[in-house]
């Protein structure tokens, strides 16, 4: 299996099965496990303020088994995740917006304009090690704000995308293109699927993907184990793909 586009697993939604019913179970850190093995190469999971699912606790042991594999830790750009961040070191934290009212993550985030804050936040994760990673909308402005506040990866929001809006898959080639060639790596995520993901690993400045809902949820059908190694046959079929676009 090719390496050239990374699959991290997000996990949020096995703890949130877990906290529906106040259990102990399914565990989100076996969860985790059970990705490496089926052949992911990172975990991902988003510590929101509401712990709606993933919980500190959590994230300690996250980073207790994650040895070998990257931990990417999504969080809000505030001073109480920072902290949590610094204490906790994941390998990489991937700042993003964060509303409570939200269903999921909506919107990329405001780099422009928070200039900065995103900078000192930035600049004292990668003074502990840490790299950070920005989850933003497919736009040239935020990809400049983004390297200029130090971030040197960018996470493009494909929600739209999975949508099917019209002119998405264009303009997240343009962005990834551009972004590339300012020497930032380029991942994706937000509602990529089985079915759309061999689309967007067509291009090739995408070395990440960032995915969690659909493979939790077709692990319902399939086992964990069955549903990452499907995901990982998409990316498979998008590499072929890419050079003939
Ligand atoms: N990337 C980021 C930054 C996210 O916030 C999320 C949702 O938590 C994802 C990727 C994964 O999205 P999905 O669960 O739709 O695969």
């Amino acid at each position: 299996m090719s390496v050239a586009v990374r699959l991290h697993v997000n996990i949020d939604h096995v703890a949130t099965l877990r906290n529906a019913r106040g259990t102990s179970y399914p565990d989100p850190v076996r969860a985790a496990e059970a990705s490496l093995r089926a052949g992911a190469h990172g975990i991902t999971a988003h510590l929101r303020e509401d712990r709606r699912h993933i919980r500190d606790e959590d994230v300690a042991n996250l980073r207790r088994v994650l040895t070998g594999a990257t931990f990417n830790l999504e969080m809000a750009a505030t001073e109480e995740m920072v902290g949590i961040a610094l204490n906790t070191k994941p390998d990489v934290v991937t700042l993003v917006p964060e509303r409570r009212e939200e269903r999921t993550t909506e919107g990329g985030l405001a780099v422009v304009g928070n200039e900065p804050m995103l900078r000192g936040m930035t600049r004292r994760l990668v003074d502990a090690g840490i790299r950070v990673s920005y989850f933003i909308a497919p736009v040239n402005e935020e990809i400049d704000a983004s390297l200029a506040c130090g971030a040197t990866q960018i996470e493009l929001h494909t929600g739209e995308y999975a949508h099917e809006k019209s002119g998405e898959f264009a303009r997240l080639g343009v962005a990834a293109r551009y972004a590339h060639a300012k020497g930032l790596e380029v991942a994706a995520g937000h509602g990529l699927t089985v079915a759309n993901v061999p689309a967007l690993v067509a291009i090739q400045e995408i070395v990440e993907l960032n995915i969690g809902h659909a493979i939790i949820a077709d692990s319902v059908f399939q086992s964990l184990d069955g549903a990452v190694k499907a995901m990982l046959q998409a990316i498979a079929v998008g590499l072929t793909l890419r050079g003939s676009r």
